[in-house]
């Protein structure tokens, strides 16, 4: 099926076509104050914004990008060679409204000399908050309190009841320090945690101090980690870095957390970690096969489960939508956009 949105109102100059228009297709629904901003420089009749707000298909995307000059594109987009080929070669920038940007051929870009470009920084603090939040939640067993009492079985306080494992002073594993990964480490000071942290790329000394944290081997990271919390982007050596070889190695008692990419788990390997008590809960937002969830995740009472919201507070998305907005502002001025990924040509 074939869906094309139509750009309204091509512009005229004096009943004449204008000839070099450029056309932004956004993927799917923003918050207004990014469609505000392209509009201050490009106008309304120019931006499309695929009506839907659900991910696109992928025929709609590439019938929709054809003849644009920039794509502001979501995480669910598959944004490689074919996509932007379909554009057509005055393409000049693909900006994608996240950090993360797995879905972007950053090489495809380059060849062809396309910016690709994502919104860092300003989602660092709500993500960090969210896997907090699911820390917290996998720790005291909120999800499945909140089933239990919800289906009517709770019959009173009891001593035994819904133990959860405690944080305080406890060990923090964070699997890749960037902003993110730092984040939560200092969120970790208010419970005087030990932070250890796996990442190819070192903090310095001062960095290190300031967050109590320790570089570690993965291996100690899995064998000392009370929670181990996941950072990491989504590259092919960090698809599947944590499956049953890794979850053998943890504390019965530890807790896993991922706000990055599903697939750096392997959710076969997770499930039967749970089931087999090797760890004691999961708090997850993300998901090998998005939207998809692994049907024994969800029957699984230690397993936290949210649908992928790391960003998701009014601030933050305003906040993304203005960087991509802006990073599609510059590429089409002819300037290097603030976050470009693929460098500038
Ligand atoms: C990102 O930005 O990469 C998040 O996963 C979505 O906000």
């Amino acid at each position: 099926m074939k869906i094309r949105y139509t750009f309204k109102n091509i512009l005229y100059n004096q009943g004449q076509r204008v000839s070099k228009i450029m056309k932004v297709f956004v993927t799917r629904p923003i918050p207004e104050v990014g469609i505000q901003l392209l509009n201050d420089v490009l106008s309304f009749e120019n931006i499309v914004t695929a009506p839907q707000d659900g991910p696109l298909p992928r025929e709609a995307l590439l019938e929709n990008i054809k003849g644009v000059s920039a794509v502001m594109s979501m995480l669910s987009d598959r944004m490689d060679g074919e996509a932007m080929d379909a554009a057509g070669p005055q393409l000049k920038v693909v900006a994608n409204f996240a950090v993360g940007y797995d879905n972007i051929d950053i090489a495809a870009a380059q060849a062809r000399h396309v910016h690709a470009t994502n919104t860092p920084g300003v989602l660092t603090e709500a993500t960090a908050d969210l896997a907090w939040t699911l820390i917290m939640s996998a720790a005291r067993r909120v999800g499945e309190g909140e089933r239990f009492l919800r289906k009517g079985l709770w019959e009173g306080w009891g001593p035994q009841q819904l133990l959860g494992v405690s944080l305080y002073g406890q060990t923090l594993g964070i699997f890749g320090m960037g902003r993110i990964g730092q984040a939560v480490a200092r969120r970790a000071r208010g419970f005087d945690m030990n932070v250890i942290y796996h990442d190819a790329q070192p903090l310095d000394a001062a960095q290190e101090t300031a967050l109590n944290a320790t570089r570690v081997t993965k291996e100690e990271l899995l064998r000392s980690a009370d929670i181990l919390s996941i950072h990491c982007p989504l590259t092919p050596k960090t698809r599947h870095a944590f499956t049953l070889a890794e979850f053998r190695i943890m504390k019965p008692t530890a807790i896993v957390v991922n706000t990055a990419r599903g697939p750096v788990i392997k959710e076969d390997d997770l499930c039967l970690a749970l089931q087999q008590g090797m760890i004691f809960a999961a708090g997850l937002d993300v998901y090998e096969k998005e939207p998809k969830v692994h049907e024994a995740l969800l029957h699984e009472e230690r397993a936290i489960l949210l649908p992928h919201l790391g960003s998701a507070t009014i601030e933050t998305r305003n906040a993304m939508a203005r960087t991509a907005a802006e990073n599609i502002i510059a590429a089409l001025s002819g300037k290097c956009p603030p976050n470009c990924l693929s460098c500038c040509l």
